[in-house]
Parts: C-alpha cells; structure tokens; sequence
C-alpha cells in the first residue's frame, strides 16, 4: 500500500505535536513518537501499559540518520547496515550522549532501525528526525500486522494510524547487538544468523553478559488463551484425546485436520517460514476470540529458516497457568 501524502503530513504534524502515530514496517506496526521528545515518548509507555526502564528502538531513514544517535559506528555494523539496511533489522550500538533517557532506559547503548516499508520511508523522510517506537500492542499482547489489530489494541490511546495493509514479514526484527568487537544476536527475525555472518563472519548468541533485551525474556507474544506447542508426531493422538474429553480446540498446522469436528478450529498455514511469519499473529488473533481451550501448534522445523517463528512461538506459550504473561514488551 502507498503512501498517502495527506495523511503523512497529518501524522508529522502530530508527532511534532508531542502526539503518537502509529505506522507500519514490514516486520510489525510500530507505536511512534518523537524520540527527541520524552513527554512524547513518555506517552508510549502509558498507552502500552509498558513499565518504564524497557529500551525502545529509534526508527531512522538511513545509516547518515542514524549517525547522530550513536557515539561510535563499530566497522561490522557498517558492513551490516550497508548490506541489509533498510530492513527487518534493529542495531544495538553505543549511543550518543544526548539520547533521551527515556529512549535507552538509561542504558549506554541505543537501538536503531531502519525500515523498509514505504508508508514508514515517506513517514521517516517527512519527519526529518528518529521515530521512537516499539510494537503497537498493548505490553505482553501479540505485535499488530494490521491497521485494525492496532484500532484493537489500542483504541484511542493513539492519535493516528497509518494504514499500509498486511506486514509482509509479520515478526519483529532481527536484534543484533555490535560492541566491544562482538556481534551478538539479541532476538531472531526475518534476516537471519547466516546473512549476517556472510557479512561479518562470527555472530555470537545472547548470554547473561549480553545487553538486557525484555522481548527476550520468556514470556512473550502471548495470546490470552493457553497454548501449547505438540510434535507433529504427537498432534493426531493429542488432538483426539483432547476431543474425546470435551475439549474445545483451536489448531495452527501446516497439514490439513486429520478429523472433522465441531469443536475443532484448525487454522492451516504455510508450508515455507516465509508465508507462515507472514500470517501467524493474525492466526493467533483470532484464534484468540473462538473461545477454545487451548490453542495447540504443531511443532515447526528445527532448522535456522523457522528460528524466528520457533523463538516466538516458545514465548507465546510461556504463560502462567492463568494466562498472563509475566514480561513482555
Ligand atoms: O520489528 C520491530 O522491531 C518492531 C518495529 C515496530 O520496528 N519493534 C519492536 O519493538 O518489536 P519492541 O519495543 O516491541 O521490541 C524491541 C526490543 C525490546 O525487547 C527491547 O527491550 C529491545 O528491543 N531493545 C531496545 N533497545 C535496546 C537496547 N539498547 N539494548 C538491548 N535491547 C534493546
Ligand atoms: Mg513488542
């Protein structure tokens, strides 16, 4: 979907306003602010229901833009960001000393992303400055990949959503932390460990010394039903025991439904990661709302294209037994 010209100049208004816009990228939609403007940035946390303290990523235009926000660019992170910037990928770098302490959480680095999305492009250009924003959902609920699940999410906590349709990759970036030599993936995405490593050789994993990133913890993306991950080996018999006892079920499968039952939703998605990212949070949306007991997923490949989608799907069903989540951003 392209940019509407009307409705840009409309949100770069409200943002210098001190007001908040959502808008999309081509990983989720973002929940933006003036990243200059902590009252501005302020309004993020409330309107989430964030604590204060989680870090958010600055959405800049390009690797110029984003100069002014860091106090040094480490020689991989260039590499990285002339290979792959605009993208579905978010740096962890030193920041600049004037990052508002509401943007870093009062941590020494800062997070920087530049999207591809058109809509976002023309929003970033227009604006002139960075774009503080985290996912557009209320915290510790599913990210957005549509206009409407941000009208649902949010309502009117948010002055303006720009429409740019269905994200195309639908999982939140790939987070890689460049300090200290290192090269360190903080959360997997759409671009993947192997891409970075063409690019700068070792890419290390996140381990207690690596910078604290919430979207991280365990629990996470969560839907407010129960949901369980079941081995493709396993579903049939887990579904017909489920059955069998009453159950209502809600499925997310890259195989048919093996029965035909009323009390059985089965969501079907696709067979490659790309198309299966792409659909997955609006699956879990509504699924979400068919009031079953138990959303079950059938396990997906280990294998680095479905790391991302694996890594969500573990938060999602890392809830407590009522079903709250207990961190998550
Ligand atoms: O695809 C995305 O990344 C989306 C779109 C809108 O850009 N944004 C997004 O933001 O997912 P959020 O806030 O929901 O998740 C960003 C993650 C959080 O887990 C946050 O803690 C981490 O990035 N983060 C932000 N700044 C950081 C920093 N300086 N060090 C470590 N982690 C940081
Ligand atoms: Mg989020």
């Amino acid at each position: 979907m392209l940019p509407d010209p009307t409705r840009i100049e409309e949100a770069v208004a409200l943002l210098n306003a001190g007001e908040l816009v959502a808008f999309p990228t081509e990983t989720v939609y973002g929940l933006g602010a003036d990243a200059r403007n902590p009252v501005a940035v302020a309004r993020i946390f409330a309107a989430k229901g964030r604590p204060v303290g989680h870090p958010l990523i600055v959405h800049v235009s390009s690797l110029a833009a984003a100069q002014e926000w860091i106090a040094d660019l480490p020689d991989t992170a260039r590499r990285v960001a002339v290979a792959l910037w605009p993208g579905p990928l978010t740096f962890v770098l030193p920041k600049a000393a004037d990052v508002p302490v509401a943007v870093t959480g009062g941590q020494s680095t800062v997070a920087l992303r530049a999207p591809a999305h058109p809509v976002a492009r023309a929003l970033l250009a227009a604006f002139g400055g960075g774009i503080a924003a985290p996912s557009a959902n209320r915290y510790g609920r599913i990210s957005p990949t549509r206009a409407a699940d941000v009208h649902e999410e949010l309502g009117d906590r948010v002055a303006l959503v720009l429409d740019g349709g269905a994200c195309e990759v639908g999982l939140e970036s790939t987070i890689v932390a460049c300090l200290g030599g290192c090269v360190t993936l903080l959360r997997p995405g759409a671009i993947s460990r192997s891409q970075l490593r063409d690019v700068v050789g070792e890419v290390s994993d996140a381990d207690a010394a690596s910078p604290r990133a919430p979207g991280r913890d365990r629990s996470h993306y969560a839907p407010r039903t129960v949901l369980a991950i079941i081995e493709a080996a396993r579903l049939r018999s887990e579904i017909e025991r489920a059955l069998a006892s009453g159950e209502r079920l809600a499925v997310i499968a890259r195989s048919v439904a093996p029965v035909a039952s009323d009390q059985l939703v089965w969501r079907q998605l696709d067979k490659q990661p790309a198309g299966y990212g792409r659909a997955l949070y609006a699956a879990l949306r509504e699924l979400d709302r068919v009031r079953a007991s138990r959303i079950l997923v059938e396990g997906v490949p280990d294998d680095e294209p479905w790391a991302a989608i694996a890594d969500r799907l573990r938060r999602a069903a890392a809830q407590d037994a009522d079903g709250a989540v207990t961190d998550a951003t």
